[in-house]
Parts: structure tokens; sequence; C-alpha cells
């Protein structure tokens, strides 16, 4: 198994009243793109800036790289890549300088810099706006600044906190290719996002977070198993009637059906032959079905059940 390069036990962090984090854990390993999934609100960014001191909590241990995280660790921090959620550039510099700021603070030598911050400009395709102040960019081109300053001097582990929000789908998808350049390139990733498309697409591992805590961690396809619905089954069929909607019920793998009088919806646990099964029913009873089809729960799917509200307000 690769090493774990972040590991987080009980952290607790209280703004006066409000416990933001509630004995919250994780653990990142080398090579990979790890999620923090969880609603507006959950404490995703506080945990991304206790984890780089950036704030003070009350309690937690917090290891990156093998060695305790601490506010004055520049020895961990000059490996640590941070895109803010909020942008974070300076308005007075030109999109030059300010990756060549960033990068500085922790590269010296000169000609190492200023290579670093040609390939960042090259990697966030920025070249044409080089002398642009930030105030004359477009929202997606100053995320991209963002993420350039944040990886100028190419760290080890790079934190993203919802690099897409507010993002036109172009430049969204420019930004999720570049995250998985990144990781082949070596890099381990931390990515936070309330967007579970997104987490679902990018992902090996993630982590469900809610109200301050850690309610399920894994890859897609373990957190997907922890919940009892495995499979929703639709199927075009009209008039269907009581006694056939009941024997479909009555299969041991079902545990929720619903009928419209044209559209069958059936949620069921796993089984190997639901399709065929309910398919099987629906044609004893002479029933002619049109459009067919299965599909997996979603990591909505898997937040609702475990904490029995959705992920995102709909
Ligand atoms: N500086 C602060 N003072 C007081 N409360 C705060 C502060 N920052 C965050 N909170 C509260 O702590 C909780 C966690 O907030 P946090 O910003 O970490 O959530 P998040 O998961 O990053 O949300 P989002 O998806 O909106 O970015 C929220 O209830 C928030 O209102
Ligand atoms: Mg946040």
């Amino acid at each position: 198994m690769a090493k774990e390069i972040l590991t987080v036990k009980e952290l607790v962090k209280r703004y006066k009243e409000l416990i933001a984090l509630d004995h919250f854990g994780m653990s990142v390993r080398e090579g990979e793109i790890f999620g923090l999934l969880g609603p507006n609100g959950s404490g995703k960014t506080t945990a991304i800036n206790c984890i780089l001191s950036l704030l003070e909590y009350d309690k937690g241990d917090i290891k990156i790289f093998g060695k305790e995280m601490s506010p004055k660790a520049y020895d961990i921090k000059k490996d640590i890549g941070v895109v803010p959620q909020d942008i974070a550039v300076y308005e007075s510099l030109s999109v030059y300088e300010n990756i060549d700021f960033f990068c500085g603070l922790y590269i010296r030598d000169k000609e190492t810099r200023k290579k670093y911050v040609q390939e960042a400009i090259d990697f966030v395709a920025l070249n044409d706006f080089v002398k642009f102040r930030p105030k004359k960019l477009s929202g997606g081109l100053k995320r991209r600044l963002n993420i350039a300053c944040g990886i100028a001097h190419k760290p080890k582990l790079i934190f993203f906190d919802e690099p897409t929000v507010a993002v036109d789908p172009q430049s969204r998808n420019k930004i999720l290719e570049g995250i998985e350049e990144l990781r082949k390139g070596g890099a381990t990733i931390v990515y936070t996002s309330h967007y579970m498309e997104e987490v679902e697409q990018l992902c090996d591992r993630v982590l469900i977070i809610d109200k301050g805590t850690t309610i399920a961690e894994g890859t897609i396809d373990e957190l997907k198993g922890m919940i009892k619905k495995s499979e929703i089954i639709t199927i075009e069929a009209s008039g269907v009637d009581e006694k056939t909607i009941t024997s479909i019920k009555e299969k041991s793998t079902v545990y929720n059906v619903e009928y419209d009088g044209r559209v069958l919806k059936v949620e069921a646990g796993s089984g190997k032959h639901n399709v065929i099964d309910i398919v099987n029913i629906l044609q004893e009873g002479g029933y002619r079905m049109k459009k067919i089809f299965s599909e997996q729960p979603t990591l909505n799917d898997v937040f609702l059940e475990l904490t029995g509200k959705q992920l995102r307000d709909e």
C-alpha cells in the first residue's frame, strides 16, 4: 500500500460556540487524488486551514510527510501547494509578477525560478495575459492565475479548495485535466468540492464530511458498497396493474417501487438478476416495455443514506 503522506487525527476546531470540526480525521496516500466532499458549511475549508497551520485549532494531531505540522515548519511548507477557495492574488501585481512572487517564497535560485514561473504560465495557458493585472481577467482566467500561484514551486502535496466554483465549463474542464496532469507528474492532490459528479470523475478515494465529522472514507466503489441501494432500474411500460407491481415488490432484493402509470422505478439491493427478473415479471403480465435501463447509485445516494439529507439543496 502507498505510504501515507498526510494524517489527521481527532481534529477539533471551535469558532466560539460553533464546533466546526468535531474529532475529524483523514488520511491521504502518496500519489492519489483525494476528494473531500461535503455540503456548504460542513467544514472543508476549516479542515484545510487547520491542516496548513493557517488557523489555530483546539485539539488534534496533524502529520505531513511523516512529520508534525506547525506554523513554522518551513521544511514541510515548501513542498505544499495551496489553491485557496477565495482567490488570493495581489491586485497591484501583473499575472507574471504574481506567479513570480509566490514561487519566490520557496525558490531562491533565479534561473530555476524563471523556468518554474514560465512552466506555471504554460500549464494554465495564461501566456497571452502575463502583463495583465488580475482585475482585467475574467473569472475563469483569475482562477487559473490562482492555480498557477499555488503550484509554480512544484509542490509534492497540493490542496485545491473548490477550484471550479463559478467557473465556465471550458475552464472547469481545463482545471480538472490540469489536476490529472499534476498527479501524473507525481504530486498528491487533496481536492474539496460539493459537486459529487466532479469528485466521482476525478478522485481515487473520497472522504464524506458532514457537520465537521468524517461520515465515510474510501474508494468510490467502497462508499457505494456501504449503502443498501445498489441499483436503480427504470422501465417504461404503460398500464401495469397492482398485482404485477406487488410481485415486483415481493422480490427479495427490491425495497422500493414507484410507478406513475407509465414509468416504473425500482430501487434494489445487490442481486445478479434484478433487471432480468423484473423484465420477466412484466413479460409474464403481457406488458410491452420501451426503454429499460439500470443505474448505479451516486455519491448523493451514499450521502443521503448515511446522513438522511441531500448533499445539495435541490
Ligand atoms: N471565521 C469564522 N468564524 C465563525 N464561523 C466560521 C468561520 N469560518 C467558518 N465558520 C463556520 O464554520 C462552519 C464550517 O465552515 P467552512 O467554511 O469550513 O465550510 P466549507 O465546508 O468549506 O463550506 P463551503 O462549501 O461553503 O466552502 C460553517 O458553519 C461556517 O459558518
Ligand atoms: Mg469552503
